[in-house]
């Protein structure tokens, strides 16, 4: 799926993370700066905070229990924080634009 990640300065970095792979392991392969995931996507580091677009919040669905306690400890949680090692690609996903927080950059 194309994803285009967006940092917090405003530079968009569009993409191509294959399908089964997270979003935040799709940053990292590809060079993109703001996602460090040093917990390599456990949930337990929130390295991989990131807004979901409005628009596609529906496909990429909530967090469960465990990554919502750890975006509570992240700076700047908002209703569309994700962490973007528990998204996988798909191609629902094709298009999804996401940002990251001012503390990531
Ligand atoms: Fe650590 Fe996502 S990589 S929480």
């Amino acid at each position: 799926a194309r994803i285009t990640y967006v940092e917090f300065n405003g530079t968009a970095h569009s993409v191509e993370v294959a399908n089964g792979v997270s979003l935040m392991e799709g940053a990292i392969s590809n060079g993109v700066p703001g996602i460090d995931g040093d917990c390599g996507g456990n949930a337990a580091c929130a390295t991989c905070h990131v807004y979901v677009d409005g628009a596609w919040t529906g496909k990429t669905g909530t967090p469960n229990e465990m990554e919502d306690a750890m975006l509570d400890l992240a700076d700047g949680k908002r209703d569309n924080s994700r962490l973007a090692c528990q998204i996988l690609a798909s191609d629902d996903l094709d298009g999804l634009v996401i940002e990251m927080p001012e503390t990531q950059h």
